[in-house]
């Protein structure tokens, strides 16, 4: 008789020793859960912050880019209007992706008024090498990183088009401070195409296809006038 109650004893001990551990183990299992989805959501809703931040400054970028541009022809340095030009239109492009990829996930697209100096063509070019540099080592890889935590794919095609194009203008804005500085600007390449998909930037000579979007070089904004 003891020992049958010894033996029930025992078994209702073990079924609330099973009990706690599932309760503990589904209680667990929840929070990873809510905790896992928490992360989605704030990577989300980082990506958005992200994609209005790239959509300013890339805004930003083509209205001070078609200012230097002007300020370029100005000063005589025809061939660097014209790479200005070609960026300022390339800048667009990335804008106007960012802006697709903010209204396709129906966020809020900031208004806004670009604020930047014009300075001398020299300045500018420099201004524009280290804008570029930010965007390159920076900016594009950070949001690139949270884009893909986040899963958005227009947002990642978006700022990848954006990375790549920059990481070309910014050989092209070297290339010109260092032939300025030489007194060599007529040297400089007088016709750019940009692709109209991802703004992809070629100076002299274009290839049958856009080697970011493979978009067909038809397409491309041919830029060789500062006029228009
Ligand atoms: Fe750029
Ligand atoms: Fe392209």
């Amino acid at each position: 008789m003891k020992r049958t109650s010894i033996t029930i004893m025992s078994a209702i001990a073990m079924v609330m020793l099973l009990q706690s551990f599932t309760i503990n183990s589904s209680k667990k299992e929840n929070e990873e859960a809510i905790s896992l989805a928490s992360k989605e959501v704030s990577a989300s809703a980082l990506n958005f912050e992200n994609m209005k931040a790239a959509f300013k400054g890339e805004t930003t970028a083509s209205a001070k880019y078609a200012a230097y541009s002007k300020k370029a022809e100005e000063e005589g340095y025809h061939q660097i209007a014209l790479l200005f030009k070609a960026a300022s239109k390339s800048e667009k492009v990335h804008a106007n992706n960012h802006k697709a990829v903010l209204l396709n996930g129906k966020q809020e697209v900031p208004e806004l008024a670009p604020d930047f100096m014009v300075k001398s063509t020299k300045e500018n070019l420099k201004d524009a090498i280290a804008g570029e540099s930010y965007e390159i080592t920076t900016m594009y890889p950070d949001f690139i990183m949270n884009a893909n935590k986040a899963g958005n794919q227009f947002s990642l095609m978006s700022l990848n088009y954006a990375y790549k194009t920059e990481q070309k203008h910014k050989p092209l804005y070297e290339k010109a401070l260092a032939a300025l500085e030489s007194n060599n600007v007529k040297s400089l390449p007088s016709v750019y195409y940009v692709c109209p998909t991802c703004g992809n930037t070629y100076d002299t000579e274009a290839p049958g296809r856009c080697g970011i979007s493979m978009t067909d070089s038809e397409k491309f904004i041919k830029i060789d006038t500062i006029m228009s």
